[in-house]
């Protein structure tokens, strides 16, 4: 890490001090200015143009009012706005086929935050912890933080390959299984079942990372795998960085009562709780009908650009892709065996495409490099033909 020269004075050996370092992290990389490129296929972040921003602003100066004056000032210790919670009980879980009470959930930083508490509270050197191989980077860089016994079983287009001698013997599973991050695909309903008969066997707890729940546009959604769920040994995980904007850091989690208690203990200690102000605008905006009419434009735009990029691809005839059943926000691209995908995100920005190499999603032994992810969220249809030709073009002159 080399801290020391580049850290003040440099009559501090920080790489002594140091009991963790963080430098093995590797998060998808995109950079800081990604709206001045024409072309930005990048993921998770929103389009200016989709946004309501005059009615968050509204239900923001609602949220700074009088009658909301101690939510928005005061430290409410280890509690969570309660017009928000009751919203996601009563509103958003429903639509997920989740029956939860207000003191089964807990407000999150984001599903980023929910991921590192449950990994906390369930994960140390003792425990076999299963993931999807590729899967969500940070999750993988949470984890290690936690255990060495980490197993990634491949995926496919039915989501997770549920293989039982794995499965046996470890004590969790973290999986996508409406949208497999990065693939897209869903789990198909017979392995959702298969896996709870597993867990239920094994007395295994599977975490469920549910983090584009909103962006269903080609067919309705199956189900979490939560509502399936019995026994409580499944943790749900919410995010509204999709479907309101991802530096809201707003997420939820969703698990029986003890272990919400446990991980709001936890969370009081890292952070207290996520801001008042920011819980009761959100409040607003679902409750006044703000958030369903931003869910609906995003569709349906979405589904216009993925429609549009999907013919784009064809007519380049250069990749083959996933086909995700229900909509999502981007697709996983399979290059040709010899395409380095790093190099093609290098040549492609200096064409103002931005790509998402994919090798950051698997394992650092097993990456494979042609493999790429391009999202929609924040790209116009009308600019989706010439990114892809421009891209098209690039891979072309990478070609041995
Ligand atoms: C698979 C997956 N899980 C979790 C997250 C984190 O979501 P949040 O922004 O709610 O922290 C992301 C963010 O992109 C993601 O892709």
């Amino acid at each position: 890490t080399n801290l020391g020269t580049n850290a003040g004075t440099g009559k501090i050996d920080w790489d002594a001090k140091l009991v963790q370092s963080c430098s093995y992290i590797r998060p998808v990389q995109k950079p800081v200015n990604w709206r001045e490129y024409a072309y930005p296929f990048v993921y998770g972040q929103v389009d200016d143009e989709l946004f309501s921003h005059s009615e968050w602003r509204d239900c923001a100066r609602q949220a700074l009012g009088m009658r909301n004056f101690s939510t928005m000032v005061g430290d409410f210790g280890q509690h969570d706005d309660p017009m928000l919670v009751n919203y996601i009980c009563s509103r958003s879980l429903p639509r997920r086929g989740i029956k939860a009470r207000p003191e089964q959930i807990l407000v999150t930083l984001g599903a980023q935050n929910a991921l590192y508490l449950v990994a906390q509270l369930l994960v140390d050197q003792s425990k076999h912890v299963v993931i999807e191989s590729p899967s969500y980077p940070d999750l993988r860089d949470i984890l290690l933080q936690r255990t060495k016994a980490i197993t990634a079983l491949p995926v496919d287009a039915g989501g997770l390959i549920l293989d039982e001698e794995v499965l046996r013997r470890a004590d969790s599973v973290f999986i996508t299984p409406s949208h497999q991050c990065p693939t897209t695909h869903t789990m198909s309903a017979s392995r959702r079942r298969q896996l709870l008969d597993m867990a239920a066997r094994h007395d295994l707890l599977v975490i469920e990372d549910d983090y584009e729940f909103e962006m269903n546009f080609l067919e309705s959604p199956t189900p979490a795998l939560k509502a399936q769920d019995n026994d409580g040994r499944v943790i749900y995980v919410g995010s509204l960085s999709k479907s309101v904007f991802p530096g809201l850091r707003l997420g939820y989690m969703v698990a029986p009562e003890g272990l919400i208690q446990q991980a709001r203990a936890l969370r009081h200690l890292i952070l207290r709780h996520p801001p008042g102000h920011a819980q009761r605008t959100l409040a607003y905006f679902m409750a006044l009908g703000h958030y369903d009419a931003q869910i609906r434009r995003l569709r349906r735009h979405l589904a216009e650009r993925r429609r549009v990029l999907q013919s784009a691809i064809d007519a380049e005839g250069l990749f083959s892709h996933s086909a995700a059943h229900f909509g999502g926000t981007s697709f996983w691209v399979s290059g040709p065996d010899w395409l380095d995908s790093r190099i093609l995100a290098e040549r492609a920005m200096q064409d103002g495409v931005l790509i998402e190499a994919g090798d950051v999603f698997f394992g650092r032994d097993t990456s494979p490099l042609n493999y790429f992810r391009l999202s929609y969220s924040a790209i116009s249809s009308e600019r989706i033909p010439e990114g892809i030709a421009r891209l098209g073009a690039c891979m072309r002159k990478l070609k041995p």
